[in-house]
């Protein structure tokens, strides 16, 4: 019998460090919400990164919500919103009942493109409109141009939000994703390159950090005030995370540098063994970057010999997980009303042939497929993979 190959699954540590932290939580009775765990994961994840101050959060989702609500947005407000992506990069804005406008990727690194960034401004700007933040993405854990972002950003004095949900262990020039942004935030969600079952944690990296981080905390434990009775002059959150979760963190942690190296091993076999196939195409790495390579992903050309659903149901029938690239946020019926800012054009520019979006990341979405990426594949999974894909080539 076959064994299923994982897309993405958790990988605890051979030496058992997250059973040992939370041995110690359950020695100590430090069960309930917070602990030494939780603290230590924030001051571990700060140093590791280079981060100012750190949040731990219940999840990445939670951690966008806060960091929009530090950067102050607030009803009516618009927020550029990188297309390609998660919903959970966009969903937040809504909570806060602003309104996304989504940007388009380019074709260099498959995020927020620049360009059209800067188009964005000028367009809003002639309608006398600023956004109060921007959210850009590093998608699959490949390096957005950030630090043009992070430039763009500050010439118009608007806060960034920099979603590192899925970059953890990515850098660019030595600097760590999540600290370019005035914010960042990561995930631990099960599937993520380390995981804490569920969490989140963000980031806060202006001059400002500590206050932000501190605003963070109270908004998180229900924004009670400093008075011996329950007091709020502010709605709150149940967003902390819990010692037991920040447990597996902690030991999760100390095997990140070895989990990306396993991603960037995977990235590199599939290249090996699938670049020689005809309309078959990987992401060259940006120079200066350093990706951790969460999910492997393939962009296919039109017209080549698969598709990328014919890949996804090949390996289905024997039984190993893949995805399809997410679909941009501006082709979902949920955002429909919202404007998408392209240098493709605006909204609906579709290909007469297919029907699909003409836009870089409808492209994307149309024809990429995510690998299964798990850290716990051997060589001998790899090739399977790889032989049921070669196998729509013969
Ligand atoms: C790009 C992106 N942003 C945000 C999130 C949200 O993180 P969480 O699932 O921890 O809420 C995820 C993943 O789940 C993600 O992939």
């Amino acid at each position: 019998m076959k064994e299923h190959i994982f897309l993405a699954s958790p990988h605890m540590s051979e030496e058992g460090y997250e059973k040992d932290y939370i041995k110690e939580a359950f020695d100590t009775n430090w069960i309930a919400p917070l602990g030494k765990n939780v603290t230590e994961f924030e001051k571990e994840m700060a140093e590791k990164l280079g981060a100012k101050a750190t949040v731990a959060l219940s999840a990445g989702t939670a951690a966008i919500h806060m960091a929009l609500k530090a950067a102050g947005v607030k009803q009516g407000d618009i927020v550029f919103c990188q297309s390609l992506t998660f919903s959970a990069s966009a969903n937040p804005v809504a909570y806060e009942k602003a309104v996304p406008v989504f940007i388009d990727s380019e074709k260099d690194t498959w995020n927020m493109d620049p360009k059209a960034l800067e188009l964005a401004f000028e367009k809003y700007e002639k309608m006398g409109k600023k956004p109060a933040a921007v959210v850009a993405v590093h998608l699959y854990g490949i390096c957005a141009k950030i630090d043009e972002i992070a430039k763009i950003c500050r010439q118009h004095g608007v806060p960034l939000v920099e979603d590192a949900a899925e970059s953890l262990g990515t850098n660019f020039r030595g600097q760590c994703t999540g600290t370019f942004g005035d914010f960042g935030i990561i995930s631990f969600n099960g599937n993520k390159i380390i995981t804490t079952s569920g969490g989140g944690m963000m980031l806060a990296n202006g001059a400002d950090a500590k206050e932000v981080a501190a605003k963070v905390l109270k908004w998180a434990t229900q924004a009670r005030e400093p008075a011996r009775w329950y007091q709020h002059t502010e709605i709150g959150y149940n967003y902390r995370m819990s010692n037991i979760v920040a447990g597996i963190g902690r030991g999760q942690l100390k095997v990140l540098d070895e989990r990306v190296e396993k991603k960037r091993f995977i990235f590199e076999y599939y290249k090996k063994k699938l670049g020689d196939l005809s309309g078959v195409h990987f992401l060259d790495e940006q120079e200066g970057a350093r990706n951790n390579c969460w999910l492997t992903v393939i962009q296919l050309e039109k017209g080549c010999k698969a598709t990328p659903l014919a890949i996804m149901e090949a390996l289905e029938q024997d039984d190993i997980e893949s995805r399809p690239v997410w679909k941009p946020m501006h082709l979902q019926p949920i955002f429909a009303d919202c404007d998408f800012v392209s240098l493709t054009g605006g909204l609906k520019v579709v290909d007469e042939e297919t029907g699909a979006d003409n836009s870089v990341s409808g492209q994307l979405f149309e024809h990429g497929v995510c690998l299964p990426s798990d850290t716990k594949m051997t060589e001998e999974d790899l090739d399977r993979v790889c032989a049921v894909i070669r196998g729509l080539w013969e």
